[in-house]
C-alpha cells in the first residue's frame, strides 16, 4: 500500500519504541497527530507488525538489524538526504539542486517570482508547472481514483472523489519515486542514474554514504541511484523541518496566541460556507482526535484557473496541461472525468509563495483570494476578452467543462454580487497570513519568546 511520504518514517519510527511526535499517515489514515504525545510502540500504530519487515528494508540495506540500528540507519540517511537535497553536482548542468526550486526560506518552494523554474542542461529550460512547497506533505494519502475517507471524521460510504498522491497531479505516491522526476526530467535537473552516481563517489559525503547503505553501494549505479531517492524521501520526513506546526494559526488553536480582528474575519469568511467556503477543500479544523488541520482535503479538483500564456508550452495554442489526464501523468489519458483536475494544495505557508496555481499564473494571494471572488461575477477581469466575448475557461477546451466545481464561491453569474467584497478579500489575505510557520509566541512558559512547536525551532540551510 503506498502512502504519503510520512508513512514509512513513522513505522521505522514506532519499531525503535521512541516516544515522538509523530505526523503519520498509516496507510493513509493520520495514526498519530502532531502535537500529541505518542508513545509508538509497535501496538500503537496499527499495521506496524506487518509493516516491520518493510520499514526495515527501507531503513537499511542489512535485514536483521536491531532497533538502535535501524534508528541510527534512519539519522543517516536523513543527514545524508540533505546533502544531496543542497548538491548541484547531481544535475547535468552542475548548477541545479533541490534546493534551488525548493528554497528552506520559502517552505521549500522557489526564493523568485518566476511562474516557472529555469533547468535543463542549458538552464534555460522550462516545465509546465509551479514549484510547490514541500512541507505539509506527509498527510497526502496515496492516489485513489475514489476516496473514502476511514478515520472517524468523514463517512466511509461517501466518495471523495480522485484523491491524493504527489505533484499537482497525483502521479507518484512516495518521496522516492517523485525524487527521480527532477533529477531525471530534461527540463529540470537533466541527470542520469549514471551520472548522479559519479557525483556521489566524488562527493565530500561518499565514505559516508557507504556507511549508510554498504560496503557495496557503489557497485550499481542503480543501486546508488535508488539509495540517493530513498535518502531524500527520508530527509523529506523529517518533522522539525517539513511539518513542524508552529504558526500563529496553530498558536491560536492551542489558545496560546489571539489573532487580530482582520485575521479572524478572514477566518470567519474563509470558513462560512456562503462566503469562500475556502475551508471545505482547505480544511482549516483540528480533526475529532485533535490533529491539526493540514489547510487542504488533497481533493484533486478543476477551478478553470486561467491559462498562463507567458509559459512556452503555451506558445502552442494546442497545448493543454490537463492535470489528471495528462499529459505529465499518463495512466489516466483519455479518461475524461480527469482532466482539467489538479490536487488541492495545502495553504500552510502560502504567504511565503510568490507564485500560485499550477501554472504559477498569480504572484500575489490578493490576486488568488480575487479570482476565486470574482472569477464567475467578473470574468473579464481574469480571462481574455475578444470583441467583446470573455473567453472563460480558457487553459480547459469546453468538453471538459462538465468536470469544473460549481459549490461557493464557483456557483455565481455575471451581475451577481461577489460572494466575498474588497473588504473580505483583504482580511482573508490576512488570515493566510497567519499560516506561516515559525510564529513566536509571546511571554511563553518558560520565560521569553518560546517557539509554538512541539518539535522546537529548527534551521536548515546548505552548510
Ligand atoms: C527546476 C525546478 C525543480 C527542481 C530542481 C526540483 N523540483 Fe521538485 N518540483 C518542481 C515542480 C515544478 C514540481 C511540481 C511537478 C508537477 O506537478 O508535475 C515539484 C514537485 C515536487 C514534489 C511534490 C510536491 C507535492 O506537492 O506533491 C516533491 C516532493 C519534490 N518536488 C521534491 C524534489 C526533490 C527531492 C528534488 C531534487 C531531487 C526536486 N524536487 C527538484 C520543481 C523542481
Ligand atoms: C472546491 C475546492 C476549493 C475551494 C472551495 C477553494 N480552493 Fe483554493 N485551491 C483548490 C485547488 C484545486 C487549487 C489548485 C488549483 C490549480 O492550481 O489548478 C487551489 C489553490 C489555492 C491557492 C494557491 C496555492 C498555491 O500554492 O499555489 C490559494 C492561495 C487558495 N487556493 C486559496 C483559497 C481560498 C482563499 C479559498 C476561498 C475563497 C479557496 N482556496 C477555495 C481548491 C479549492
Amino acid at each position: 500500500m503506498g502512502k504519503g511520504i510520512g508513512g514509512a518514517l513513522a513505522i521505522t519510527f514506532a519499531l525503535v519504541g521512541v516516544t515522538l511526535s509523530l505526523a503519520a499517515c498509516d496507510a493513509g489514515t493520520p495514526a498519530a497527530s502532531p502535537g500529541v504525545k505518542v508513545e509508538a510502540g509497535a501496538a500503537a500504530v496499527p499495521g506496524a507488525a506487518s509493516a516491520v519487515p518493510v520499514a526495515a528494508q527501507n531503513a537499511a540495506h542489512d535485514a536483521g538489524q536491531t532497533r538502535a540500528q535501524v534508528y541510527k540507519s534512519v539519522q543517516q540517511m536523513t543527514a545524508l538526504g540533505k546533502q544531496l537535497f543542497f548538491d548541484a553536482s547531481l544535475s547535468g548542468s552542475g548548477k541545479l539542486a533541490c534546493a534551488s526550486c525548493h528554497s528552506p526560506d520559502h517552505a521549500f518552494s522557489p526564493g523568485n517570482a518566476l511562474s516557472v523554474q529555469l533547468g535543463g542542461n542549458d538552464m534555460h529550460r522550462t516545465g509546465m508547472r509551479a514549484a510547490p512547497t514541500l512541507k505539509y506533505l506527509q498527510s497526502v494519502p496515496a492516489f485513489a481514483e475514489h476516496y473514502h475517507e476511514s478515520d472517524d471524521e468523514g463517512d466511509e460510504s461517501v466518495d471523495a472523489g480522485p484523491t491524493g498522491g504527489l505533484t499537482w497531479d497525483g502521479r507518484v505516491d512516495r518521496g522516492r519515486d517523485q525524487a527521480r522526476i527532477p533529477l531525471l526530467s530534461s527540463f529540470e535537473m537533466g541527470s542520469t542514474p549514471a551520472k548522479v552516481s559519479a557525483a556521489v563517489k566524488a562527493a565530500p559525503y561518499a565514505e559516508a554514504f557507504r556507511e549508510a547503505f554498504g560496503e557495496h553501494i557503489f557497485d550499481n549505479d542503480d543501486a546508488t541511484f535508488n539509495a540517493v531517492l530513498q535518502a531524500l524521501e527520508t530527509f523529506e520526513q523529517t518533522p522539525e523541518l517539513f511539518y513542524p506546526y508552529t504558526s500563529k494559526y496553530d498558536a491560536y488553536l492551542a489558545g496560546k496566541a489571539q489573532l487580530t480582528k482582520a485575521e479572524l474575519h478572514g477566518l470567519q469568511v474563509f470558513t462560512d460556507e456562503q462566503k469562500g467556503n475556502c475551508a471545505s477543500c482547505h480544511i482549516s479544523q483540528r480533526t475529532k482526535d485533535g490533529a491539526p488541520p493540514q489547510f487542504s482535503d488533497f481533493g484533486l479538483i478543476a477551478i478553470g484557473v486561467p491559462r498562463n500564456r507567458a509559459l512556452t508550452v503555451n506558445h502552442d495554442p494546442h497545448f493543454y496541461d490537463l492535470g489528471a489526464c495528462g499529459p505529465e501523468r499518463t495512466d489516466l489519458g483519455g479518461r475524461a472525468e480527469f482532466c482539467g483536475i489538479f490536487r488541492t494544495p495545502t495553504l500552510r505557508n502560502v504567504a511565503l509563495k510568490k507564485s500560485f496555481f499550477h501554472n504559477g499564473i498569480y504572484h500575489s494571494l490578493d490576486q488568488v483570494v480575487r479570482f476565486y471572488a470574482q472569477r464567475d461575477t467578473n470574468p473579464e477581469k481574469f480571462y481574455p476578452v475578444s470583441k467583446g466575448k470573455v473567453r472563460k475557461f480558457d487553459d480547459l477546451p469546453p468538453r471538459y467543462w462538465v468536470n469544473l466545481n460549481t459549490d461557493p464561491p464557483f456557483d455565481r453569474k455575471p451581475g451577481d454580487k461577489p460572494s466575498l467584497d474588497e473588504a473580505e478579500i483583504e482580511d482573508v489575505v490576512a488570515f493566510l497570513k497567519t499560516l506561516t510557520d515559525g510564529y513566536k509566541v509571546e511571554g511563553a512558559a518558560g520565560g521569553g519568546a518560546a517557539n509554538v512547536a512541539v518539535n522546537g525551532a529548527a534551521k536548515v540551510g546548505a552548510d
